[in-house]
């Protein structure tokens, strides 16, 4: 198993990036012959145009991964940009990318939608999102929901291109956690930056317990019943408990006679508690920038020699080297 996924530096990590994403690129670098795992800071060039900031969500977007468990033994880390060879792969699979195929998919959709001015980069970020998976040979990929249709288009341009010079792309498939293929946020919605309803992994836990207080839940009295599976506290609860605590929280749903303040405070405990040895490793490591940066520049060489590969194979097949 070859596992490959990118996350963009667009802000700070939340819960839904950690259990929809994250959470599994630990699991897996421990499963998998290799796994990588980028910093996609050219996807987020689509909408990150100052610099400076660009530059910091990088480091951060590091810093917050080894924190979390991406232990650079086991994962090859590093920076999107640092991988050249996928820019060049991204124009050979544009030439077979059909238009309507584009067209169609969320992010540029949703934007014209909204009226807002739409550029070529954000139409054709899907097409360098197949570039990132295919220059891996990879064939696993963790990511949460609202990235399959990605992973479908990658595959389509990966089809198409094998079926026209023959063998040289491995079909990859999207990994999605059940649980958490959907975190909620603090309104319920799937929480995202773009919806502002987001609960910050490394926020500070005061910040964080009083943003869990603000999660919004129906106004059934204390007395009633409730039912846990369709409510979004008990979803979030859930993801930071075992099996038994899980039950005995909704066996207290079912029973009522409580109010969802209680849950709150359950919840502000328990993930505490989980995100605290990523919080005091995150402070050293924040200590050491030159470890970060070095295991940035070692996990970019040694994408660079997979991804040279790969584009030899590409370029070979289409006729560009001659
Ligand atoms: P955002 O929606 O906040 O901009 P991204 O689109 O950058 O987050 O997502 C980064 C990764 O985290 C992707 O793999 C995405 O599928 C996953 N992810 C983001 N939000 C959620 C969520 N609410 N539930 C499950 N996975 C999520
Ligand atoms: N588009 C993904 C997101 O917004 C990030 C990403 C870029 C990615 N390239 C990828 C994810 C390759 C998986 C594989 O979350």
């Amino acid at each position: 198993m070859i596992v490959v996924s990118g996350i963009q530096p667009t802000g700070r990590f939340h819960w839904g990036n950690y259990f929809g994403a994250i959470k599994q690129y630990v699991e897996l670098q421990d499963q998998a012959d290799a796994a990588y795992y980028f910093i996609a800071n050219l996807h987020a060039l689509t909408t990150v145009r100052d610099a400076k900031v660009l530059r910091q969500n990088t480091i951060d977007a590091a810093i917050d991964l080894l924190a979390l468990g991406i232990n650079p033994d086991r994962a090859t880390l590093f920076v999107q940009s640092d991988v050249p060879e996928v820019s060049q792969l991204c124009w050979l699979l544009m030439t077979r990318t059909p238009l309507g195929l584009l067209e169609r998919c969320h992010a540029y959709k949703d934007k014209r939608a909204k009226g807002l001015p739409a550029d070529a980069g954000l139409f054709t970020y899907p097409v360098l999102m197949a570039a990132d998976i295919l220059a891996y040979d990879a064939d696993t990929v963790p990511v949460g929901e609202d990235q399959v249709q990605h992973i479908e288009v990658c595959r389509d341009l990966a089809s198409s291109f094998n079926y026209l010079y023959g063998e040289v792309f491995v079909m990859p498939k999207a990994k999605i956690m059940e649980q958490a293929a959907r975190v909620p946020g603090t309104d319920g919605e799937k929480m995202s930056k773009s919806y502002n309803n987001t609960i910050g992994i490394f926020d500070d836990p005061k910040a964080v317990r009083k943003t869990i207080m603000r999660i919004v839940t129906d106004s059934r009295p204390v007395d009633q019943p409730k039912d846990p599976e369709t409510d979004h506290l008990f979803q979030l609860y859930s993801l930071f408990v075992g099996e038994k605590e899980r039950e005995e929280m909704a066996a207290r749903y079912r029973r009522g006679g409580f109010g969802y303040g209680e849950v709150k405070q359950a919840l502000a405990d328990v993930a505490e508690k989980f995100f605290a040895e990523a919080r005091e490793y995150r402070k050293e490591l924040e200590a050491k920038p030159q470890f970060v940066r070095e295991v940035l520049g070692d996990g970019a060489a040694m994408a660079r020699k997979r991804a040279a590969e790969v584009l030899q194979r590409a370029q070979s097949a289409c006729g560009i080297k001659y």
